[in-house]
């Protein structure tokens, strides 16, 4: 991620006090109305009422059915209300190797369509501020469980050069053009969060995603921020595949 002066995506106003995710919030019903829970156990977001955007890790591969079992509609996974769909085909990044070497998203045709609220994806490189994050996944590195309703927490961005010089001395090389990193120590993204959004705000007020959680190391621990798609990069791509699952 680099800073840039043009977005279509603003952080979130200060003062959305978030601690649990690491460190954040159990999501009231209805705040995130387009976040889905996927039976592999990863998060994703209805960007069509009939398209979930998830990340490529948690998928299998293109023209694959998967059988995933999608929950949406709740943050309770356990609620009567909440709505389930089927996946009937997925299409992943073309060069999808694993998530730590980039192009980590995949999106999954739906058997129908759901009626409820979706995300759009912000179309600019997001600019240094706060986002939020979420999903039901681990609230602690070393938890054994995942949630059953859906956490969210805040998270500043870290600069790619700080980010990318922790990552090297672990062995790993941040794909800076594909990856943005976010966290602070305490609060991030865990196991079971992957595929979930990185939001901020749009012109208007309104939610965009500007990122999916993709990897880290451990979660949450102070000099290792959490690893998220930078979804700008990959706007004209994940639109294409969009229009290729409505045929
Ligand atoms: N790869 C993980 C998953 O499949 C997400 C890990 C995110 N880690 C982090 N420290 N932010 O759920």
């Amino acid at each position: 991620m680099t800073a840039v002066l043009t977005t279509d995506a603003r952080p979130v106003e200060a003062g959305v006090t978030v601690r649990p995710v690491v460190g954040g919030l159990v999501a009231p019903q209805g705040k995130f109305p387009w976040a889905v829970r996927l039976s592999m156990g990863c998060g994703g977001t209805l960007t069509e009422p009939r398209v979930v955007l998830t990340a490529g890790h948690c998928v299998d591969g293109t023209g694959q059915n998967d059988g995933i079992e999608v929950t949406a509609g709740v943050s309770d996974l356990r609620s009567r209300s909440a709505q389930t769909a089927r996946s009937e085909r997925v299409i992943r990044a073309e060069g999808f190797v694993d998530e730590v070497h980039g192009d980590d998203w995949a999106v999954i045709r739906l058997d129908r369509p759901l009626g409820l609220p979706t995300l759009p994806l912000a179309q600019d490189p997001i600019g240094v501020g706060r986002y939020v994050v979420m999903g039901w996944g681990q609230t602690r590195e070393d938890s054994v469980q995942q949630e059953q309703r859906l956490h969210y927490a805040t998270v500043p961005t870290v600069p790619d050069d700080k980010c990318a010089a922790a990552y090297e001395k672990a062995g790993v090389k941040l794909v800076r053009d594909e990856q943005l990193c976010a966290g602070s120590p305490g609060v991030d993204t865990c196991q079971g969060d992957s595929g979930g959004p990185m939001i901020g705000r749009g012109r208007h007020g309104e939610w965009v995603q500007v990122g999916i959680v993709s990897w880290g190391l451990g979660c949450a621990r102070d000099g290792y921020p959490g690893v998220y798609t930078q979804l700008s990069t990959f706007r004209p791509e994940i639109k294409k595949a969009i229009r290729k699952l409505r045929n």
